[in-house]
């Protein structure tokens, strides 16, 4: 079952962000697993934006930072956006899960995915973000993502769709880490392809203009 929205006040999008954003800081549920570090990292971005992008969780540099993919793959994801004309200030940029998954011993710099009970813990913040934001479209970035808004298992089976989470449209597409990833074994294109090609759908379905050049990036 769906948890209930958070109840927040304020007059505008972003006062109720804001106020929403003190919630998650607090977050008794989240930090009484004691599993999640002590940093919270809530969202960025444009609040009246026709694009939410959801990812897994804050990492080493996003803890750093105190915002959402602004390591590797945000500097990727940063890259992807551009590709489709946009800035990081014109969409909404949120995680999954509000903290960085705790492992044992000193961390250091590894990251690691949030458990199904971390998601369940901070699932309340995501859905009323969504509820608030009311974006036109909805990107799920990677398995974490998918699984934890309860669109389901496997991202290459549910990619290049829109899926429905709260009424909105939801595409899921890859991770821009897995991008990294393949970048390393093969180069990449084929993921980039695939990544590019449920961008234009979220292009198509927001009304973005899109010129011949951009349809034909990452092909072969
Ligand atoms: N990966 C994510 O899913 N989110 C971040 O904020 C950074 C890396």
């Amino acid at each position: 079952m769906r948890p209930a929205l958070i109840e927040v006040s304020g007059d505008s999008k972003a006062e109720k962000l804001a106020a929403l954003a003190e919630l998650a800081e607090i977050s008794p549920q989240a930090r009484a697993l004691g599993t999640l570090r002590e940093t919270m990292v809530f969202s960025v971005g444009n609040p009246e934006a026709s694009i939410m992008l959801i990812g897994e969780a804050p990492g080493y540099e996003e803890e750093q930072q105190r915002e959402p993919f602004v390591g590797p793959a945000g500097q990727k994801l940063t890259g992807i956006l551009t590709a489709m004309g946009l800035k990081r200030s014109d969409v909404y940029i949120s995680n999954i899960c509000k903290f960085r998954p705790a492992t044992a011993g000193s961390q250091g710099t590894s990251n690691r995915a949030p458990t199904d009970v971390e998601m369940a813990a901070c699932l309340p913040f995501i859905l009323t973000e969504i509820a608030i934001i009311a974006p036109k479209v909805i990107i799920a970035l990677g398995a974490s993502a998918c699984k934890g808004l309860g669109i389901g298992d496997g991202v290459t089976r549910l990619r290049g769709k829109f899926h429905d989470v709260q009424g909105i449209p939801t595409m899921v597409t890859y991770h821009p880490s897995y991008i990294l990833r393949e970048e390393r074994i093969d180069g990449g294109l084929r993921a980039k392809r695939e990544v590019w090609e449920d961008m234009l759908k979220v292009m198509e379905k927001t009304g973005m203009p899109i010129s011949e050049k951009q349809r034909g990036y990452f092909k072969k």
